[in-house]
């Protein structure tokens, strides 16, 4: 479902030009939900951005489908971004829209008409619990009521691909846990491919079919989860294993910005 080949991508800074990905390969199969770790700075939040395109890579491609995102025009990329719903680690809200016109947003891109984009916010609102919410300002939210929004809002159009920054981290964890069944279902339902990055080891085990592990840039190690967790191999997983063990408990958090 999703190619990369090659990625590779800098950001030039008033200290010169930083290489936050080398050449990264990597294939996701449909249906996926693919968890990606790595320690802060480790270039996740850089990689998951140029899938979508919200970065230009400097080099390399990017496939999803059939189509080679990479090669697209401006008009094309606005098109297949109707299908692929991203949550932002920030949340990225609109914050003078409400509740509602920020979950409705995505619908009125893709021209549905009033009353169905109306059935359809009310719907998912309902499904990540914020109906109580509908017409809050994002300054009125809490993180968490924020970070639901950012997912309601990227699952309103059924997309065939959701990138997720970092879905749960502001979450508590029956919210956590009720999220992640609903992503779940929907995989199973709708075939949804999920590209998850997370620093919550315990979510990685609960949703994520296969992984990788991202260093510095590269992409030090992949495959099944219950094998990377059973027998980790880069420097990163053996540390999130072995602080997950010596921790023991539920919600270890570690590589992200909330350490
Ligand atoms: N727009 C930018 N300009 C310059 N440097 C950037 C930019 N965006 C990211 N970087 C740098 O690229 C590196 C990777 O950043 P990225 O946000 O991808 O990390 P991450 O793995 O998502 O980390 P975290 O777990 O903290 O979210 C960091 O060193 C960061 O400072
Ligand atoms: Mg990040």
């Amino acid at each position: 479902m999703i190619k990369i080949n090659n990625l590779n991508k800098s950001f030039n800074t008033p200290y010169g030009k930083i290489d936050v990905l080398k050449n990264i390969n990597l294939e996701i199969k449909k249906g996926d939900i693919f968890g990606i770790i790595g320690f802060s700075g480790a270039g996740k939040s850089t990689m998951i951005r140029c899938i979508n395109r919200l970065e230009e890579p400097d080099k390399g491609s990017i496939i999803i489908g059939n189509k080679e995102i990479t090669a697209m025009s401006k008009n094309e990329l606005r098109e297949i971004r109707k299908k692929i719903g991203m949550i932002f680690q920030n949340f990225s809200l609109f914050d003078s829209k409400t509740v509602f016109q920020n979950v409705a947003f995505p619908l009125q891109i893709a021209g549905y008409p009033r009353k169905k984009i109306k059935d359809r916010v009310y719907e998912i609102l309902e499904l990540v619990d914020l109906k109580d919410k509908i017409n809050a300002y994002p300054l009125q939210l809490s993180g968490g009521q924020k970070q639901r929004v950012g997912i309601a809002r990227a699952l309103a159009n059924e997309p065939d691909v959701l990138l997720s920054d970092e879905a749960t981290s502001a979450l508590d964890p029956q919210t956590t846990f009720s999220i992640l069944e609903l992503l779940k279902t929907i995989n199973k339902k709708l075939g949804l491919t999920i590209v998850m990055i997370t620093h919550e080891l315990e979510v990685v085990k609960y949703i994520c079919n296969n992984m990788a592990v991202i260093e510095n840039g590269h992409i030090v190690e992949r495959g099944a989860t219950e094998l990377v967790f059973s027998n980790p191999k880069s420097e990163t997983s053996q540390k999130f294993v072995s602080i997950m063990n010596s921790l023991n408990i539920k919600n270890t958090c570690i590589g992200g910005d909330g350490i």
